[in-house]
């Protein structure tokens, strides 16, 4: 029987940007009013190399959150080969850090300070295995010789494969997949590594990208792939599957920075995210495992206890805006001007 309305426990998302500057407090109110915790994302124009910039930038975007909101950003650092054991001491005791994000050097935005030889890092990822401080991974090559649509199968054979077989015990994310091969890697490794899903990943595949005119606000990194690969993701996501878990990788970037001889990579999907995901489940008869995908997987892969607010969400239309913000400061929501079936409100 089709049902009306669910009542979630409230979600995470485990992949965001929030940014700084204006652009934070334009995008930050879709992501706190809905969600529980953020894991967000160190590549500011300056990097998080050091908990300290963490905490600074926490209080910044704390400052941000209104006090009735429940909202808490967990922060990672950006992987550099200046981070000590201290540092992963303190990272491994907090409940505001969330991890290590493993940038390789020039496959996105503010990834110019990223890893060009990964196994120069092998000192802190047995630092991190040690202290089970988790490593998020964006998991591609930037190598001029592999074609942009092999770059997530080429870092998962010859560089994940390898980290994994070192550091058998070390907790990995491999964010944003995007490929039947990542699934499957994924599936068939230890408990101890697991895999976050955008919503733009379950939605698109790259024909919606590039087939009909193109379309530069679906252009992120890694890039759209094939229909079988968008099957794949979605089949793993709807069953619920306990290693797979939103992570939005919500990615503002001005209009202009978009549409532009030189595109910025990033979807903006956090304007009405958790619709357009109950939305994707609905339509495939899938709602009885929404709450593991969006609520429950991803806090019991970081070993923390579930939000105590709950998520009511019913059936009812609303059209996403076709911007948000003003003519200044212009950024185009995923599915701009469509309409979702779906509303959202938190219950105590
Ligand atoms: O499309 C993307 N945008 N992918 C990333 O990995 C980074 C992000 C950004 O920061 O804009
Ligand atoms: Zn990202």
């Amino acid at each position: 029987m089709e049902k009306n309305s669910i009542t979630i426990i409230q979600p995470d998302d485990w992949h965001i940007h929030l940014r700084e500057g204006s652009i934070t407090k334009l995008v930050i109110q879709d992501t706190y009013s809905v969600f529980g915790r953020a894991l967000v994302m160190p590549n500011l124009d300056k990097p998080i190399f050091k908990p300290r910039e963490a905490i600074e930038y926490r209080n910044f975007l704390n400052g941000l959150i209104p006090k009735s909101s429940n909202f808490s950003p967990i922060m990672t650092l950006y992987l550099n080969e200046n981070i000590t054991r201290d540092d992963i001491k303190i990272i491994s005791s907090s409940e505001n850090f969330g991890g290590i994000k493993y940038y390789p050097k020039g496959v996105t935005t503010n990834s110019s300070k990223g890893v060009t030889d990964y196994k120069s890092f092998f000192r802190i990822f047995e630092l991190m295995e040690k202290y089970n401080v988790t490593l998020q991974i964006h998991g591609e090559v930037s190598d001029k010789s592999v074609d942009e649509f092999d770059r997530e199968k080429v870092f998962i054979d010859k560089v994940l494969s390898d980290i994994v077989r070192q550091f058998p015990q070390l907790k990995i994310v491999l964010e944003h997949i995007t490929s039947r091969h990542a699934v499957e890697f994924i599936k068939n490794a230890s408990s101890n590594l697991s895999a976050t899903i955008t919503a733009h990943h379950l939605l698109y595949e790259r024909n919606d990208m590039l087939s009909y005119g193109l379309k530069p606000h679906l252009y992120c990194k890694p890039i759209l792939k094939r229909n079988s690969d968008m099957i794949a993701l979605s089949n793993v996501a709807l069953s619920g599957h306990k290693k797979f878990f939103l992570g939005s990788d919500s990615a503002p970037h001005l209009i202009g920075d978009k549409q532009s001889d030189c595109g910025c990579a990033g979807v903006y999907s956090a304007k009405y995210l958790i619709e357009i995901l109950v939305q994707f489940f609905d339509n495939n008869n899938s709602l009885s495992n929404f709450e593991k995908f969006v609520s429950k997987n991803g806090a019991n892969f970081y070993d923390v206890s579930f939000n105590k607010k709950k998520l009511f969400l019913e059936r009812s239309r609303i059209k996403i805006p076709n911007f948000i913000g003003n003519e200044e400061m212009k950024i185009i929501p995923m599915m701009a001007g469509e309409f979702i079936n779906w509303t959202s409100k938190l219950v105590e």
